[in-house]
């Protein structure tokens, strides 16, 4: 039988058990060993359940010769210091989106695996394996849009736990749109605006527009709190015809003179195939030892464009956003 990949899961809140479960249900070449939580009984429960054990501390997790590769699903704050113990364990990481809150500790990833002189971090930009979206950059790399103009995306959840405040809806949720919109674009981002319609308080929703290095602009709208539940859409507009990512609708009735389908609350359950499909991968290639997906390149170019969003939000002007060159690792 073929070596499996002995996975330590931090985190084990929404994401954690639902990537333990995952992985346990859906990927072959992955076994999940150990969890760690800072709230210890679950962190039992949700490895118990799978055959694993509890860890006593991330450290521990880390260090620990039962665990090959770690998914690193805690809140955002801890990611960038627990990638950079990974890198220095020598052991492959699939990071939980951002990378870090600020483009400053997500540098200090990219410079780790720069000293190690390979990469070991994969980000959870888990779109770019939702089929949906993959078919979608396919209809822009084919040509058959043309020349794109615009794109317009629409990120919006029933509620929000973790994006709370002006700044975190930036890092937090709307970081997903910037790592879309480089990554179908292969392109990017060199300028942005963000706006709301709230004066006080929470500034939620809050609509970016983007430019792109090419030339092209983009919408984003980000509502963390819009009630009625989970949608995610995204259209694409280019010379020759616009190609969009629609909702899932499986079944739409028809009932006493009324049309209706249902809309879901849940993203975990919206976007589970991509999840799989991204933890596949994830384990399939750091059994290679290789990075798939999203590099920790891409998670620091994501917080730097966050970084000039948050600032636009408050300045109410355009922003630049500032590039360094790419080490030759990335390239
Ligand atoms: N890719 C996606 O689509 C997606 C969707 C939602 C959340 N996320 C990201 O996943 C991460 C987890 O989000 P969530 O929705 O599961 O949050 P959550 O609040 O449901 O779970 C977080 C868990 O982390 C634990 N925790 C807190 N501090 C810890 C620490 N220092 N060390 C270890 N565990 C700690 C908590 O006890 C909790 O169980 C966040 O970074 C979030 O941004 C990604």
């Amino acid at each position: 039988m073929s070596r499996k990949l002995k996975v330590g899961v931090v985190g084990a809140g929404a994401m954690g058990t639902s990537h333990v479960a995952t992985l346990a249900a859906g990927v072959p070449s992955a076994q999940v060993t150990r969890v760690f939580d800072m709230d210890t009984a679950r962190a039992k429960s949700v490895a118990e359940a799978v055959g694993g054990g509890a860890s006593d501390s991330a450290e521990a997790l880390i260090a620990d010769p039962e665990v090959d590769a770690i998914v690193i699903a805690s809140p955002d704050f801890t990611h960038a210091d627990l990638a950079v113990a990974a890198i220095a364990a020598g052991k492959h990481v699939l990071c939980e989106k951002p990378l870090a809150v600020t483009a400053e500790d997500a540098r200090r990833v990219v410079d780790a695996e720069v000293a190690a002189g390979r990469q070991f971090v994969q980000v959870g930009f888990n779109r770019r394996f939702d089929p949906g979206f993959v078919d979608l950059k396919g209809s822009i790399v084919d040509g058959s849009l043309g020349d794109v103009r615009l794109l317009h995306g629409i990120h919006r959840n029933a509620s929000n736990t973790t994006s709370t405040d002006d700044a975190t809806l930036v890092t937090g949720s709307m970081i997903h749109e910037f790592d879309t919109f480089r990554w179908l674009l292969d392109d990017e981002v060199v300028g942005i605006r963000v706006e709301s319609p709230i004066s006080e308080g929470f500034r939620d929703p809050q609509i970016a527009t983007l430019w792109m290095a090419a030339g092209q602009m983009i919408t984003a709208e980000v509502y963390c709190n819009a009630a009625y539940g989970y949608d995610v859409r995204v259209e694409v507009v280019g010379s020759g015809g616009s190609a969009s990512l629609e909702p899932r609708t499986p079944v739409v009735r028809r009932i006493a003179g009324q049309g209706s389908s249902s809309i879901g609350s849940d993203f975990v359950a919206h976007f589970i195939e991509s999840y799989r499909l991204e933890l596949a991968a994830w384990a399939d290639a750091s059994l290679a030892g290789d990075v798939v997906g999203a590099t920790a390149w891409d998670g620091y170019v994501a917080n730097l464009v966050a970084a000039s969003g948050v600032a636009a939000l408050h300045s109410g002007a355009r922003e630049a956003v500032d590039v360094p060159e790419c080490p030759g690792l990335y390239t």
